[in-house]
């Protein structure tokens, strides 16, 4: 176990592409009561970043994941619908998780009938850790909504996808083990993978599946896992993945932060204490932080509020939202539409999920709010959108997140808005289907936050501030 004060403050950059790049313009922000002035150019992607990173003691990278895309192979350019759609189909396979374990019905049983499954490869962070003896670099992405972590895994029988590191080979790894099938940690896979595991010259096979086309299938292993020098996790278990399909945008595999023993967050509790902060920074150009372990905090302030469990399951971070104001008034929301199928928080949602009776008052006084403003076309499911050509700085009004405890987050500029060009920049909110979907807090509203869980305090804090 690493003891090192380090391990304690094990500390994750999350950073990007045009790292090295700093704008000469100095991002102003004006907060003036119940409305933020911005410079228009600050929301754009190709903004240099001016945010200063809060963290010294950073081990790993942590990027977004175009970022990543672009640093580690030609990933090409941001397409927005592909967004888009990641974003639905992680939805449906949250509320899919949500429902069936509220209904008793197996996960793999209505997985089935989704339309489309790109689950966790959605996620929009990916960081580099390494595995195995000697060690090797890992760009995976990272992921609170699932809990297996797992790599695609040499030799590739049926299919591994493309990735832009040499896929991991653990013939050549001298920490390397397969896990037995009668093993306890292989009798607990269910509740981590959906998916009851088998046996191979009782070796433990898993099945990490994330709905009817995506999943990771091959040995339940132990490796040394290392996230700095210091930060040394041995006999981590991890899914060593010979069968990989979906698409997973040319990473390594995942490394789930749900909550699960087999998580991250679980197998590392000695060292870390299941407590871990994160902060996704305004621009894909900033850099933020992923850390882990207690008093590694860095807001001078946080609110918290009580982590709950939707349905029977405890995989995912419950949150209560009870309210949502914009420009300072308190929407019109009777408590029930948010209290019916309650809320998750989501580090790979990219936007937030609203049951649509709340969404349409939010749309309703934001448009009041920005009447004067020349409105675009909607991108896809984003209703609300602006043309800001020509605009140089944008008044917008507050849109504050109330939650059990009782806290009020007020969410930075760049956690209301979804930039796909500057004629079209549109409110980053979505309804659900139904008031009776789970509602999901996304990371775009996230963003400059420095997000805190700490699950044995049951507990989810809120720091304004934390990386912007
Ligand atoms: C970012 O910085 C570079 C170098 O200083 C500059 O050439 C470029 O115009 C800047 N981009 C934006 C969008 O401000
Ligand atoms: C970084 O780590 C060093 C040594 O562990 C510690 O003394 C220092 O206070 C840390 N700095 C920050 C900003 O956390
Ligand atoms: C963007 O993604 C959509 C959906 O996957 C795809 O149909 C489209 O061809 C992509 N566009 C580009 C320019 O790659
Ligand atoms: C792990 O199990 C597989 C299947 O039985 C076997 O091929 C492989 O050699 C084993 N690896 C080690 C290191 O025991
Ligand atoms: C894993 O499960 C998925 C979904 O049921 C299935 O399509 C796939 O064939 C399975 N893979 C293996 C190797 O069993
Ligand atoms: C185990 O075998 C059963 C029956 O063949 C199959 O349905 C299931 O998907 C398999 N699980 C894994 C993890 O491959
Ligand atoms: C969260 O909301 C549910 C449903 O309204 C309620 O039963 C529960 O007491 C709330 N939990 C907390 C910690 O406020
Ligand atoms: C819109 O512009 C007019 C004229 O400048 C101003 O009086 C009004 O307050 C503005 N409305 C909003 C909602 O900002």
């Amino acid at each position: 176990m690493a003891s090192s004060l380090l391990s304690e403050l094990m500390r994750i950059l999350l950073c990007a592409f045009v790292l090295s790049v700093h704008s000469p313009f100095e991002k102003k922000v004006h907060v003036h009561g119940a409305e933020i002035t911005v410079p228009v150019s600050s929301l754009s992607p190709s903004a240099n970043c001016t945010a200063s990173t809060t963290n010294v003691n950073s081990t790993l990278k942590l990027v977004h994941k175009y970022g990543a895309r672009s640093q580690l192979f030609d990933g090409g350019p941001i397409n927005h619908t592909q967004v888009l759609l990641e974003d639905m189909a992680r939805v449906k396979w949250i509320q899919s998780k949500i429902s069936n374990s509220i209904s008793g019905i197996s996960d793999l049983e209505s997985a089935v009938n989704l339309p489309a499954s790109y689950g966790p490869s959605s996620s929009s962070y990916v960081v580099t850790i390494g595995l195995g003896t000697p060690t090797k670099d890992l760009t995976l992405l990272f992921d609170t909504g699932s809990a297996l972590t797992w790599t695609q895994c040499e030799p590739c029988i049926v299919s591994c996808y493309s990735q832009a590191e040499p896929i991991f080979d653990p013939s050549r790894s001298s920490s390397y083990a397969n896990i037995s099938c009668s093993a306890p940690s292989c009798l607990n896979l269910p509740s981590g993978t959906a998916q009851q595991p088998n046996c191979s010259d009782s070796t433990c096979v898993y099945n990490s599946t994330y709905g009817d086309q995506s999943f990771s299938s091959g040995f339940f292993a132990t490796e040394t896992l290392t996230l700095t020098p210091t930060d040394v996790i041995t006999n981590f278990e991890f899914g060593c993945g010979e069968d990989n399909e979906g698409t997973f945008n040319g990473f390594a595999g995942l490394l789930g932060l749900g909550r699960d023993p087999v998580s991250f967050l679980e197998q590392s509790a000695t060292q870390y204490g299941q407590y871990f902060s994160y902060c996704l920074p305004p621009l894909s150009s900033c850099t933020g932080y992923l850390t882990f372990g207690r008093g590694t905090v860095t807001s001078p302030s946080l609110n918290f509020t009580p982590m709950v469990t939707i349905g029977q399951s405890s995989l995912f971070y419950g949150i209560n939202i009870t309210g949502i104001s914009v420009g300072g008034n308190p929407l019109s929301i009777p408590l029930t539409v948010f209290s019916n199928a309650g809320a998750i928080i989501d580090s790979g949602n990219t936007f937030t999920h609203l049951p649509p009776t709340a969404y349409a008052a939010l749309r309703s006084a934001f448009q009041q709010a920005m009447a004067n403003y020349t409105s675009a076309p909607p991108f896809s499911q984003l209703d609300t959108c602006y043309d800001f050509s020509g605009v140089s700085t944008i008044t917008v009004p507050v849109i504050t997140f109330s939650f059990s405890g009782p806290i009020n987050v007020d969410l930075d500029a760049s956690g209301m808005f979804f930039w796909v060009s500057a004629s079209q920049v549109c409110l980053a909110f979505a309804p659900n289907i139904a008031d009776t979907s789970v509602s999901i807090y996304g990371n775009i509203q996230q963003r400059t936050f420095e997000v805190v869980y700490d699950v044995p305090g049951g507990q989810i804090g809120f720091g304004a501030q934390g990386c912007s």
